[in-house]
């Protein structure tokens, strides 16, 4: 008896793990995930997700979190996501993005900020993201945008800051459309 269940329980432990540990490693809890070669990407649209899942794969070139209650954006959140091109938070509750949050992703095209809390745009908060092209901040109670807020460098190499594309400077503009002090 003894023998027997010391052999079936790793036994069944391994067979009743291996497929859902394997997925759960691969794609967080209640998202959907794609992998279209080349391009990975992650859905977690209307989850009631409270934060961002912590075991995103670092090579999601798309990750949507729209549609969510989370609050907070850390570095953690993001690190290491140097493939992410699209990232859609748009419909939350985001009244915090922590100092360096987005330092790491080099590639990120396209940031959905809009429909969220947030108040306070510093310097700290975009930077790292050298190849933005749309960053969209719509719907949200800004009222105090630093002056180097879209002064972005790229965080390892402290290079100069390139040119600002267009949509961005648009996004500034937002201090005389949307804001009321
Ligand atoms: C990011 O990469 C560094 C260096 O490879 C590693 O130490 C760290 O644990 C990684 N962090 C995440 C969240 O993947």
């Amino acid at each position: 008896m003894d023998v027997l269940s010391s052999l079936l329980c790793p036994l069944l432990v391994l067979l009743s793990c291996l497929p859902p540990c394997l997925s759960d490693m691969l794609c967080p809890k209640r998202c959907t995930c794609q992998n279209l070669l080349p391009s990975y990407t992650v859905l977690c649209a209307k989850t009631g997700l409270l934060f961002v899942p912590p075991n995103i794969d670092r090579q999601t070139a798309e990750l949507r979190l729209m549609d969510n209650f989370i609050t907070t954006l850390r570095h953690q959140d993001f690190a290491n996501m140097t493939s992410l091109i699209h990232l859609t938070l748009s419909r939350n509750t985001i009244s915090q993005i922590r100092p360096y949050t987005f330092a790491d992703l080099q590639d990120l095209h396209a940031l959905h900020l809009d429909a969220n809390r947030l108040t306070v745009l510093d310097d700290s908060h975009f930077q790292g993201l050298v190849n933005l092209r749309h960053l969209i901040l719509a719907n949200n109670q800004l009222h105090s945008i630093s002056e180097g807020a879209f002064q972005v460098q790229s965080h390892s190499a402290g290079g100069p800051a390139p040119p600002l594309p267009p949509t961005i400077l648009r996004a500034a503009d937002c201090k005389n459309k949307w804001c009321s002090v």
